[in-house]
């Protein structure tokens, strides 16, 4: 009998996402998204990502079912994010799936999307490791995680004090006046500077912090920097190289995540790093990464870029391994959870 056919419903930020997967098979993976409305904010607005969820959500599912050929009939499982994300959006997409779900009389799972950054690389590099090392990297987090069974027993082993990778990439974006998001525009720009020209901060690298907060990283010190840097040399009348900025920049955010997540990596015992979420296209975190790893004697798993940024197949992804751990499906009330803890792997029932 073949696997399960898993239906992923993604809709925590900006992007609606419907994707339909069968065991480490993909059979489509569909996106709609409203982030070129905020770009004159220079922020995601949660009000205009909600409505554009509800306008997306059918359209997207339609066109998903079609390019794969199949019907709603047909669908096993459905998995749905349940968080963390933003609440307004995390709602539209549990509606519908709560909807779908129970008219279809299919089972429902409330599922975590940043274990769906990790799971999505099955779709890619085959089935997962049994123990590795996921390092979460987003507009929303930085995180070591140790994936002892990616369906039940995830371990928090550490993650960002303050601002994620790209949340820091973003805000040097609007320091040296780059368009919004600006984490892309810092990484083109870093590809042309220098990464030796400047030295800036390592986050928690010395001291006590460094043995207190092993795997933890910490960049509003580091973005700091660079605006005192910019503000210092504006002030003495030089002209700022903003590709010398970036690279420095980028080194000092790329250098902290690759040393703890190798670390984390041999600390455990593991032989693999899966990295997930879209700061994963940062050029230089790929580099540094595969030549670290490599000298560590360490496998790293990326997933191509498409499925670094919110999907709807890493959703199916991740409902998949739940299906095929024999977990029983959510409690039909349950409800988003913006702030997710990341060792919920999906909302459970109650006993
Ligand atoms: O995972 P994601 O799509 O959004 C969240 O779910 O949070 O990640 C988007 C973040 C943004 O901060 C964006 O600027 C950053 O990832 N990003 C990059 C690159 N591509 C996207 N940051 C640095 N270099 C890149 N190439
Ligand atoms: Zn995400």
């Amino acid at each position: 009998m073949s696997e399960p056919l898993v239906l992923g419903i993604e809709s925590t930020c900006d992007e609606t996402g419907v994707g339909l997967v069968r065991g480490t098979q993909l059979l489509v993976d569909r996106t709609a998204t409203s982030m070129d409305e905020y770009a004159r904010y220079g922020g995601i607005i949660p009000e205009i990502a909600s409505r554009a969820h509800l306008e997306s959500f059918l359209p997207t599912l339609d066109a998903a079912l079609d390019e794969a050929g199949v019907t709603l009939a047909d669908v096993d499982a459905i998995a749905v994010a349940a968080g963390p994300g933003l609440v307004g959006s995390l709602t539209v997409g549990i509606c519908a799936a709560k909807a779908l779900a129970s008219s279809l009389g299919k089972p429902l799972y409330g599922v975590n999307h940043v274990i769906g950054h990790l799971a999505v690389d099955k779709l890619a590099d085959g089935p997962l490791p049994e123990h590795f090392i996921g390092l979460v990297v987003s507009g929303g987090h930085s995180n070591i995680l140790e994936i002892r069974n990616i369906a039940t027993d995830v371990v928090e082993l550490g993650g960002t004090l303050d601002d994620a990778a790209g949340e820091a990439f973003d805000k040097v974006g609007r320091l040296l006046d780059l368009p919004y998001p600006g984490g892309p525009y810092v990484d083109r720009l870093s590809q042309q500077g220098d990464r030796e020209a400047i030295r800036f901060p390592r986050g928690l690298a010395a001291g006590k912090d460094k043995e207190r907060h092993k795997y933890d990283f910490s960049f509003s010190g580091l973005k700091t920097a660079v605006a005192r840097y910019i503000e210092g040399a504006t002030a003495r009348g030089e002209v700022v190289s903003k590709e010398n900025v970036c690279a420095a920049f980028s080194e000092a955010v790329n250098d902290s995540l690759t040393a703890k997540a190798v670390r984390a990596a041999l600390d455990t015992g593991c032989d693999t790093i899966v990295v997930g979420g879209g700061f994963s296209a940062n050029s230089r975190l790929r580099a540094l990464l595969t030549e670290r790893a490599e000298t560590a004697g360490v496998q790293v798993r990326m997933p191509p870029l498409r499925f670094c940024t919110d999907n709807g197949a890493q959703i199916a992804a991740i409902g998949s391994e739940l299906v095929a751990a024999g977990l029983p499906p959510s409690d039909w009330d349950f409800s988003p959870d913006s702030g997710l803890e990341l060792t919920t792997t999906y909302l459970a029932p109650r006993a």
